[in-house]
């Protein structure tokens, strides 16, 4: 049990790779990581990273199943420092918005709301209808931070591992944890 923690969240929306570098960030920083693949997940894992589920999990501290809804994450009794779903689907979006939680990755998502630890849910879907708008408005006003992973153009991004980098770090940067591979402007690295 680690007061430090952060649990990770991966959802099916395209962007597999946030989730990835989010892992590997923490073990950089030293964070312990408590990962939860939903099903989509595994499968835009597979498809736009190549990596197999056991990869992945590797690169976590500790694996939740997805349907595992009494796994210690699933209370707010356990001390985390909050969750990230990155990527986050709209379907898992809008279920964190209803409370309606029928699996632990949207469980663990209320708990953090309801201990009031930051929620970075990293949304992706483009374009966005009414519908979606109105509910990151309703997340965001019970205390989420709704974080697209939108490419920092001014950081000059070279590469797609660039603008996940930089999306994945601005998105740790709420948990007050910095990585070495954020860009920050008018920050000149030596
Ligand atoms: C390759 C692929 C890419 C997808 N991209 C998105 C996306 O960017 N945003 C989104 O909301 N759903 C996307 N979906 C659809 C979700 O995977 C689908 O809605 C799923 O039910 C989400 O389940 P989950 O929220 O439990 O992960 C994609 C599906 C596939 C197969």
């Amino acid at each position: 049990m680690s007061e430090r923690g952060l649990i990770v969240g991966i959802s099916g929306a395209s962007g597999a790779a946030l989730g990835v570098r989010c892992l590997e960030a923490c073990r950089e920083l030293g964070v312990e990581t408590h990962l939860i693949v939903s099903k989509a997940g595994a499968l835009t894992l597979a498809e736009e990273t190549g990596l197999s589920l056991a990869e992945v999990n590797a690169k976590a501290d500790v694996v939740h199943k997805v349907a595992d809804i009494a796994a210690c994450v699933a209370s707010g009794s356990y001390p985390v420092r909050g969750m990230i779903i990155a990527p986050c689907s709209v379907r898992t979006m809008s279920e964190i918005a209803t409370g309606v939680t029928s699996s632990l990755l949207t469980r663990a998502a209320d708990v953090t709301l309801k201990e009031r630890r930051p929620l970075v849910l990293m949304v992706r879907e483009t374009p966005f209808h009414l519908g979606h708008l109105r509910t990151m408005t309703q997340l965001a006003e019970m205390g989420a931070v709704i974080a697209p992973p939108l490419p920092a153009f001014y950081a000059k991004p070279k590469t797609i591992d660039d603008i996940v980098d930089q999306a994945v770090g601005r998105a740790l940067d709420v948990f007050g944890l910095s990585w070495s591979a954020t860009k920050r402007w008018g920050v000149t690295k030596a």
